[in-house]
């Protein structure tokens, strides 16, 4: 692991010497003679004036550097606020007329700079109030700022844009990400590469953003989005609503759903406000598995952390999509994700998307390759559930079912330290991360592992933490080399066994 690492950044390093090696050598080659930047303007008042020296700059990069998905996202700038104002004019196609508007700072000197971006007819585009040209490919929208941007100044990027959301099938998983039209509404889940297909976006989570949504639909439609419902404004035949995030969140957990709402509301015991919408057309019973919530919340709060959010709730679409997704305050579920004959299995899954608001939403990964970080928390976190409701035993017996289905079918459950790019979601980064933890708390003991988690969490909240930033919590924390056991859980094709639980024992 040591080895491993240091030859990573090694690598790491050596490219990026490589690259800005490059780039310097693309300026110095490629600047035209005609850019707008560097020629002196020719009015009488600025010929008397200094002559201004030339900006050397050059394009943003067209990704982020993901080592699974080097595409995703875009260089040369951070974003740090979108809002996006969308009507919706047609509920039945999701034709829809928005501006984006993104806050952004540039990294370099920039001649131009991309955004992740697929479908619509765009009808402007504007830096700082001026025109500017773009080029676009299928998910690639490429901004020529009428005068170059200098590193470090703050920029605004405003985009007009109409039409209906295209699908998008997913490079990691096979489902359908993004914006989903659905008889008489519409949902928006993006996990990983899906946002591209509503808005403008530097769509990785290294890019955290706060967001701004005002999204007008027509009579009696409801929009719910992250964040907190600041106001509603209704203009006759329609309504317009206007939530404001004003915590950094990744650009895949952006959500705005469309459809007629029951909205619930309670409160945890530590007073994190929840609301949560139903369909309308569901049956109360839908509601039972989300009402433990406010439990689960403080529960989650004493040994996590505070709940990193102003307000959390789930929505529940009349629909069957075969998946929930952890959206930063708003998880959503398919109908077919509750089995009401079962409301304690579908606690589970209820647990689950809220422990990844600590750990997938506040603290994201840095990489996609650190997916485990995400969802073997937040499969432990259903373990924890367990312990919590039911004893210790009731989560050794967790434990070993589900260790035991890993080793019948091994097939499902690859090493979760280095996932495949066509299958990010498999069960290994899941089951098998969510046991590394497990046997993690035994190699360290339960003080040490809850000491882990809450500097994790403390440490990186509202940020990004790789696989390397945590273990390096659990060795000072531990004060352990834990290089073998990480390697080994990571990475070993086989499971590595849990001899304190004869788990793999032969
Ligand atoms: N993160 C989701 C979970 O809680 C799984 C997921 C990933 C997903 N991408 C998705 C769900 C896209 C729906 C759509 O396990
Ligand atoms: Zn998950």
């Amino acid at each position: 692991m040591k080895n491993k690492r240091s030859t990573r950044i090694f690598l790491a390093c050596l490219l990026l010497t490589l690259t800005i090696l490059a780039c310097n050598q693309f300026v110095a080659e490629q600047k035209p003679p005609h850019d707008i930047a560097t020629v002196p303007a020719t009015d009488e008042a600025s010929v008397t004036a200094m002559p201004e020296q030339p900006l050397e700059a050059s394009a943003g990069s067209t990704g982020l550097g993901d080592s699974l998905y080097p595409d995703f996202g875009n260089g040369g700038y951070e974003t740090t606020h979108y809002t996006l104002d969308m009507t919706i004019n047609n509920i039945s196609t999701s034709d829809l007329s928005a501006i984006v508007s993104i806050e952004a700072n540039a990294l370099q000197n920039l001649s131009s700079f991309n955004l992740d971006f697929v479908g619509f007819e765009i009808n402007e585009i504007t830096v700082n109030g001026e025109s500017a040209e773009f080029e676009r490919t299928e998910s690639e929208l490429t901004v020529y700022p009428s005068s170059a941007i200098a590193k470090d100044e703050a920029f605004t990027v405003i985009v007009q844009y109409a039409g209906s959301p295209e699908e998008m099938q997913s490079v990691a998983l096979p489902v359908q990400t993004g914006w989903v039209t659905v008889d008489g509404g519409s949902f928006v889940m993006s996990e990983p590469d899906g946002s591209a297909s509503f808005y403008p976006v530097n769509d990785h989570p290294l890019d955290k953003a706060t967001y701004t949504f005002r999204v007008t639909v027509p009579v009696p439609l409801e929009v719910a989005a992250n964040g907190v419902l600041t106001e509603t404004i209704n203009s006759g035949d329609t309504n317009t609503y206007i939530f404001e995030v004003r915590d950094p969140m990744a650009s895949y957990l952006a959500t705005i759903n469309i459809d007629e709402f029951e909205i619930e509301t309670s409160q945890s015991q530590t007073g994190v406000p929840i609301r949560d919408y139903y369909s309308s057309t569901l049956a109360e019973e839908y509601r039972e598995p989300f009402a433990r919530q406010p439990e689960m919340i403080d529960y989650f709060s004493e040994i996590f952390g505070p709940y990193p959010f102003e307000v959390y709730g789930s929505m529940l679409m009349d629909t069957e999509f075969g998946s929930a997704l952890e959206n930063q305050t708003l998880s959503i579920y398919g109908t077919d994700m509750i089995d009401l004959d079962n409301v304690e299995e579908t606690e589970l899954t209820v647990a689950h998307e809220l422990s990844h608001q600590w750990f997938g939403d506040s603290v994201s990964v840095a990489d996609w390759s650190d997916i485990w970080l995400n969802e073997g928390f937040a499969t432990y976190s259903e373990g924890l559930w367990i312990e919590h409701t039911s004893g210790r035993e009731s989560l050794d017996d967790w434990v070993k079912f589900i260790y035991s289905d890993v080793i019948t079918y091994p097939e499902y459950y690859p090493a979760p330290g280095s996932p495949p790019a066509d299958d990010l979601f498999n069960g290994g980064v899941y089951v098998r991360g969510g046991l590394l933890l497990h046997a993690l708390r035994l190699e360290v003991g339960d003080e040490n592992f809850f000491a882990i988690l809450q500097t994790y969490f403390e440490r990186y909240q509202g940020g990004n933490a790789s696989t390397a930033d945590f273990i390096a919590i659990a060795e000072e924390i531990s004060a352990k080399d834990l290089s073998t056991f990480f390697d080994a859980w990571l990475f070993n094709e086989a499971i590595p066994s849990i001899p304190a639980m004869g788990l793999g024992v032969e």
